[in-house]
Formats: C-alpha cells, structure tokens, sequence
C-alpha cells in the first residue's frame, strides 16, 4: 500500500489529472442528459433524500472511466459502495453532490472523484484516510475546482488561498440539513443559537460546493452534520490545500457527527459556539 509520503508529485498530479477528467465526463453527462423533467427513482434515508437515475447513471460512468485508469484501485460511491481493491488507493465518488438542486433545476450541485489512502486499506473513513487528489467539478456553472496534496488547490487556473475572515458577528456561515426529522429538529435548534451572532447564514444544497465556496471566500465558515464520506474527500482537500481547517467538534476529526471548517482564525469560535450549543448530541 502506498504510504502518503511516498508518492511524489508528479504522482499527486497524475491522480489530481484523472479526478478532473472523470469528473468532467460524468459533469457533461449529467447537465447534457438532464431531461425537462427531473424523475425521482428512489429514496434512502427519508422520502426527502432521493436518487434520480442520473445519479446512477453518473456513478456508472465514474467507475468505467476509473477502471479504465487505474485498475487496481478500489471505489466507494455513493450509490453503488464500496469494491476494494489492491493498490492501496481508493476513489470516493459522489456522482451528483445537490441531487435536490439537479431535480429542481437549480445549478448548484456538482460530481466530485477524490483518491483516497487509507492505513488498513479499508471502506474509505474521514477519521483515517488522508486524501491525495481531488476534482469537484460543477457543469451546471462551469466550475472546476481541484487539488492535490502538497500541490495547493485551484478554481480552474486559479491557485486558491483562504483570507482571514473579520469578526464573528461579520462571518457568512454556510450549512446543510441531514434528510432525516429528527436531525432537523435538533439543527433547527441549533441555528437558532448560531444565527444571532453571526452576519447570516446560507443553505446552497451541495455540501462539496458549500466547501469550494468556503475556499474561494464566498462563505467565512461552514458546518454541517451528517456528512457522509463522498460530501467530504473531494471537497475537504480544496479547503485544506487553500489553507484552510476541516475539523469536527471537541477534537475530534471532521465526519458525520459534524464537520466544521474554516480560517485558523476563526474556526475555533464557531466549534466553541457549537459545541455549546449541544450540535452534537445524539438524536
Ligand atoms: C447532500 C448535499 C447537501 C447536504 C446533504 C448531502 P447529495 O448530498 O451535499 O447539501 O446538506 O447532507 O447529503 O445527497 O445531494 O449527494
């Protein structure tokens, strides 16, 4: 298995090169194949967590073009799981990250390919993995973010650095929502704590994207419960390549009780108000 540190840039680059391309090919089937009307083709978690037969359809293409790629590596998607492999390094795919936004025709969503290492070579976890190389790719607006590690990260050309946001009570927080109620109602509660000390909130529907944004300045800070591993591998290496911090709560690393992120300078306040405010409780 192949131990982050041992593989050289132009390894980095090669994975980093592979994400984009897969990721643009499957981004070009799914804003070309959209049909007028958005079919649901099944539900997961809730009646509101959906998949549409682009999702499938997306993830299938990923898969091929990976397997033509890189042969040995495994794969875990978001639609299809997890088929380990033998190299060592793994791709975690979300084949359309904002499946919400895609049904309602709103632009906002995006396919993200990430290679992943992980110690025991096991099902990819954000708690073990380190993330090599990166592509979230959004053909609804045509934004291409990348990034490698050690290799800094980029929107298209653009070398990506995060700038310290002003105060708290001056920071645009983003956020999602998990699909299920009683995660809402618990979330609601939460930003009702959250809200009035800080300059506003936004919910844009693509975790991945909300991450990008958090990169490019478009947010201060983000956080959010209940991501799974394909929101975050993509998207958690353009944050961190940019100089940012992906984190979870009372120490722990960033993952499905809570992921948070930010500027070093500003992170800490928001995981403090957080914390407080009880975001990781059970339910
Ligand atoms: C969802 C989006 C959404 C976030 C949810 C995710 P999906 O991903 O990223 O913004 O709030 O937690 O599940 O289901 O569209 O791939």
């Amino acid at each position: 298995m192949p131990t982050p540190n041992a593989m050289s840039r132009d390894q980095i680059d090669e994975l980093r090169a592979i994400a984009e391309r897969v990721a643009r090919r499957a981004g070009d089937l799914v804003r070309d194949g959209r049909p007028d009307r958005v079919e649901v083709a099944a539900t997961k978690t809730s009646p509101q967590d959906v998949v549409t037969a682009m999702d499938l359809a997306s993830e299938a293409l990923v898969r091929d073009l990976l397997r033509a790629a890189r042969p040995g590596d495994g794969v875990l998607g978001e639609e299809g799981g997890f088929a380990p492999g033998s190299t060592g390094v793994t791709w975690v795919v979300d084949p359309i990250d904002g499946t919400v936004n895609y049904l309602y025709g709103l632009a906002n969503y995006a396919v993200m390919v990430a290679a992943v290492v992980t110690p025991d070579d096991g099902a990819p976890d954000p708690a073990s993995w380190t993330v090599l190389a990166s592509c979230v790719h959004a053909p609804g607006d045509g934004r291409t973010f990348t990034a490698g590690l050690g290799a800094g990260a980029f929107l298209g050309e653009e070398r990506l650095e995060l700038r310290e946001p002003g105060p708290l009570e001056l920071c645009l927080v983003g956020t999602g929502f998990g699909y299920r109620r009683e995660a809402r109602a618990l979330q609601g509660r939460v930003l009702g704590e959250l809200l009035p000390q800080v300059r506003d909130l936004r919910r844009l529907g693509s975790a991945g994207l909300d991450l990008c944004t958090l990169a490019t300045g478009g947010l201060d800070l983000y956080f959010e419960r209940g991501l799974q591993p394909w929101d975050l591998a993509a998207p958690s290496l353009v944050v961190s390549e940019a100089g940012g911090q992906v984190s979870g709560l009372r120490g722990h690393p960033a993952g499905q009780v809570m992921t948070v992120a930010g500027h070093p300078a500003r992170i800490g306040e928001l995981r403090a108000i957080l914390e407080s405010a009880g975001a990781d409780d059970p339910f």
